[in-house]
C-alpha cells in the first residue's frame, strides 16, 4: 500500500541562521531587484566601520521594450525570469563568494511590475528554501530611499527626492521602517516627462539626456514655459503640463516656419529642463522648510533617480541646500538608478532590526513607504508610483 505523501504549505524552515560573522559583526547579504526594467543582483556586507558593495550585476531590458514606446510588463517578467539566476551566480563570482558566505537573502517584493517582482520573489524563496538562509522583503522605494546610509552614512532623519523615469516624490526619512511622504507627482515623473518631450522634439531616448546635451546651445528664456503646481503651497508636482505646452511649441514653429530649425530644438530643450529644474528646486524649498522645523541634528539633502545625473537640477538643488544650510548628497549614478545593492543593503538595515520573512512573502505591484498618505494618482509608463 503506497503511503501518502503530505506537503505542507509553507514548508517548516530552519529557524533564521544567527549571522556567521556575528563575532565581527560583519553581516553580507545577497540582493535581488526585478520590480521593473532591470535584472539585477549584488552582494553588499555592513561591517561597523561601514558598508561596502562587493558585487552589482545589472541586466537592463531597454532594447526588449524599445519598440513599444514604454515596458511592457509581459516581456519584463520573461526577461527577468530568463536572467535573474546568471545575475545572482554573476554577483557572487564578482564578489569572489559562494552562499555558503550570504547571512541572508533581500528581496525586492514590490512595489512593482508584478510579475518582474515575482520572478524576484521566487528566485530568493527558492534559494532561502535551499540554504535555510533567511529571508527579507525589501520595499524597492526603501532601497532607493536608504542608498545615502550606504553610500555617504547619513544620520537619520534626512530628506530624499527621488526622481526617475517611474518615481517622483519627496521622503523623510526617520529610519529603515519609518517614512514620511511629503509630496510627489500627480501625473508624470520627470523622467518620464524629459523622455515624451525627447520624443517630441525628435530626440533620441533616454530623454534626459539628449535635452540636456540639446540645451547646451539653446535659450533657456525663449519660450514662456510654465511652471506647474507652484501656485499651491504643497510639495506635490504635475509634469503633463510641461509636455503639452512642448508640444504646442513645436506645432506653432512648425505651423509658421514649416519645421524646425536646430536652434528652435535647443532653445526647447533649454526652456523645458529650466522649467523642470525651476520647479523641483522650488518645491525642494518647500520640503526643505518642512523637514527643517524636525529640527535633525546633521541636516541633509540627498537626491536619487536617474534624472539627478541632470547637471541644471543636481546645480540647483545644491543651491538650495546651501540657501537652507542643509549638506547636499547624491550618490554615484550607478547606485542611484535601479539596482540590487540598495535592496542587499536596505535587507541589513531591516536584517539588524529582526526583520525576516518566511515563505508567505507575498509580490506587491504596489507598497506605499508611508501609509498614512494619500496614494499617489500617477501611474506612468513604468507603471505605479507607489
Ligand atoms: O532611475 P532610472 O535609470 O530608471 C527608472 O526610471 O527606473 O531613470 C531613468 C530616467 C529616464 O527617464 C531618463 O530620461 C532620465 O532618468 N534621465 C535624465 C538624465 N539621465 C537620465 N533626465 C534628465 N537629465 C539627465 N541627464
Ligand atoms: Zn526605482
Amino acid at each position: 500500500m503506497q503511503t501518502a505523501i503530505v506537503i505542507s504549505y509553507p514548508p517548516v524552515l530552519p529557524a533564521p541562521m544567527i549571522p556567521r560573522n556575528r563575532n565581527d559583526r560583519m553581516l553580507t547579504l545577497l540582493g535581488i531587484e526585478s520590480s521593473c526594467d532591470d535584472t539585477a543582483a549584488a552582494v553588499v556586507r555592513v561591517a561597523e566601520s561601514g558598508a561596502s558593495v562587493l558585487a552589482s550585476v545589472v541586466h537592463g531590458q531597454t532594447d526588449l521594450h524599445a519598440p513599444f514606446g514604454g515596458v511592457v510588463p509581459e516581456i519584463a517578467a520573461r526577461a527577468h525570469a530568463e536572467k535573474i539566476d546568471t545575475c545572482v551566480i554573476q554577483a557572487l563570482a564578482d564578489a569572489g563568494l559562494t552562499l555558503s558566505d550570504i547571512d541572508a537573502i533581500a528581496v525586492t517584493a514590490g512595489p512593482g511590475l508584478i510579475g518582474g517582482v515575482l520572478s524576484g520573489v521566487m528566485c530568493a524563496k527558492g534559494l532561502s528554501v535551499a540554504t535555510g538562509l533567511p529571508l527579507i522583503g525589501v520595499n524597492h522605494l526603501a532601497g532607493h530611499a536608504l542608498t545615502p546610509r550606504l553610500t555617504d552614512s547619513l544620520a537619520f532623519p534626512y530628506l530624499m527626492l527621488l526622481v526617475s523615469g517611474g518615481h517622483c516624490q519627496f521622503l523623510m526619512v526617520h529610519g529603515p521602517q519609518s517614512f514620511t511622504r511629503l509630496g510627489g507627482t500627480i501625473d508624470d515623473a520627470p523622467g518620464e516627462a524629459f523622455d515624451k518631450a525627447a520624443r517630441l522634439l525628435g530626440l533620441p531616448q533616454p530623454g534626459g539626456p539628449a535635452i540636456e546635451a540639446a540645451a547646451k546651445s539653446g535659450d533657456a528664456k525663449r519660450f514662456r514655459l510654465p511652471r506647474p503646481m507652484l501656485d499651491r503651497p504643497d510639495c506635490d508636482f504635475s509634469f503633463s503640463g510641461l509636455k503639452t505646452a512642448i508640444l504646442r511649441a513645436r506645432d506653432t514653429l512648425v505651423t509658421s516656419q514649416g519645421g524646425l530649425y536646430r536652434q528652435d530644438v535647443a532653445d526647447l530643450a533649454a526652456g523645458f529642463q529650466a522649467a523642470i529644474a525651476d520647479v523641483l528646486a522650488e518645491k525642494t524649498r518647500r520640503a526643505l522648510t518642512r523637514y527643517l522645523q524636525e529640527a535633525p541634528p546633521e541636516p541633509a539633502l540627498a537626491v536619487a533617480g536617474g534624472v539627478a545625473a541632470n547637471q541644471t537640477i543636481r546645480a540647483a538643488l545644491e543651491s538650495v541646500s546651501a540657501e537652507k544650510g542643509v549638506r547636499f548628497t547624491a550618490p554615484p549614478l550607478r547606485l542611484c538608478t535601479d539596482n540590487a545593492a540598495m535592496i542587499a543593503y536596505a535587507g541589513a538595515e531591516l536584517f539588524a532590526l529582526g526583520q525576516t520573512d518566511d515563505l508567505t512573502l507575498s509580490a506587491r505591484p504596489r507598497w506605499p513607504l508611508d501609509t498614512a498618505a494619500s496614494p499617489m494618482l500617477g501611474s506612468g509608463k513604468k507603471g505605479a508610483k507607489a
